[in-house]
């Protein structure tokens, strides 16, 4: 029977994540049980970096980007010997059950500890959108918005100069973010890992754009994708120099994504994922990733979600061609 559970933020942190400690917290409350924060993910289950949390201390916190708790990538914790750390220390601080708030390493991190016999549940949290097991993860929303907020942005400056723009997004080796803005935002092209796109076709792409008297072109590039943003820029001004139309410029979003406060959708999401985290654990389901499958909050279990990686939606990438004439 649980009566205290930890819960950690690992991975790259997103917005929403504190939202989703918020709801584990005051859920796990409810419940009746006393909960444990981990500092900076697996490192502080493996060091022993635990404090307890009550519903104050998870007060107002709900608006704030970034994670309360930190997070880190450990090392440590993918071997063995680190698993079993972490395993001593949660039992020395009397912990019967883990939340894992995080993405595609830190669930994969979470199924390894739930093979060794240890009840943990995930929460699926990344800017990416790559993680098998929920439609949407925590973060891709307010992620997704900050990106569309710089393409237009960059539109009108771009309009301003008929200048192309390259806009290099993150997402790691996943196009979601990249697509997304980019049908959101009037990509004139899109550039994702998941299907190859070659310098000469964006070069191609962008004098077209120009030959249709567009006055600018903006291409979308996943940080994934075969040829970065930077890569792109580099070949368009070694070899069509002049001969665009459109002189080019190359601006790369990077961390930008991931800062700042979480908007409402990442905010409800968070909550309705802690809260269902708390009651599969409740009604003794562990080893399993809560996400949203078809606006339904939904549990899969962890051996399906550890070390994939969702595929992207064909369709979507016709979308943005066919919209960008
Ligand atoms: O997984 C989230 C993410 O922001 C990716 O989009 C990106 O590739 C990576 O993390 C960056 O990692 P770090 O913050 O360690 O540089």
């Amino acid at each position: 029977m649980i009566k205290r559970i930890a819960v950690l933020t690992s991975g790259g942190d997103a917005p929403g994540m504190n939202a989703a400690i918020r709801a584990v917290t005051r859920s796990a409350i409810e419940q009746g049980w006393t909960v444990l924060g981990v500092r900076e993910g697996y490192l502080g289950l493996v060091t022993n970096q635990f404090r307890e949390l009550d519903a104050r201390s998870v007060g107002g916190i709900i608006q704030l980007g970034g994670t309360m708790l930190g997070s880190a990538r450990c090392k440590e914790f993918r071997e063995e010997s680190g698993r079993k750390q972490a395993l001593h220390n949660l039992s020395k601080n009397g912990v019967d059950a883990l939340i894992v708030i995080g993405g595609n390493g830190s669930q994969t991190g979470a199924y390894a500890l739930s093979q060794m016999g240890f009840p943990v549940n995930g929460v699926a949290s990344t800017i990416d959108n790559d993680l098998v097991g929920s439609d949407i993860t925590i973060g891709v929303d307010t992620a997704l918005n900050i990106a569309l907020e710089a393409i237009d942005r960059l539109k009108t400056t771009a309009s301003s100069h008929r200048r192309a723009f390259l806009v290099e997004v993150m997402g790691r080796d996943c196009g979601y973010l990249a697509l997304m803005s980019g049908i959101a935002g009037g990509a004139e092209a899109v550039v994702i890992p998941e299907f190859e796109t070659t310098p000469e076709q964006v070069a191609q792409t962008i004098s077209a754009a120009y030959a249709r008297g567009k006055s600018h072109a903006l291409v979308v590039v996943a940080e994934g994708a075969k040829h970065d943003a930077d890569a792109l820029f580099r070949y368009l001004n070694e070899n069509y120099k002049d001969e665009l139309g459109f002189e080019v410029r190359a601006t790369t979003l990077g961390h930008v994504q991931r800062g700042g406060a979480p908007l409402a959708y990442d905010r409800l999401l968070a909550s309705r994922l802690g809260y269902g985290a708390v009651e599969a654990l409740a009604r003794g389901e562990y080893g399993v990733l809560c996400g949203m499958k078809g606006g339904q909050v939904t549990t899969t279990p962890l051996a399906e979600v550890a070390g994939k990686t969702k595929s992207l939606d064909e369709r979507l990438l016709k979308l943005a061609q066919v919209l960008a004439r």
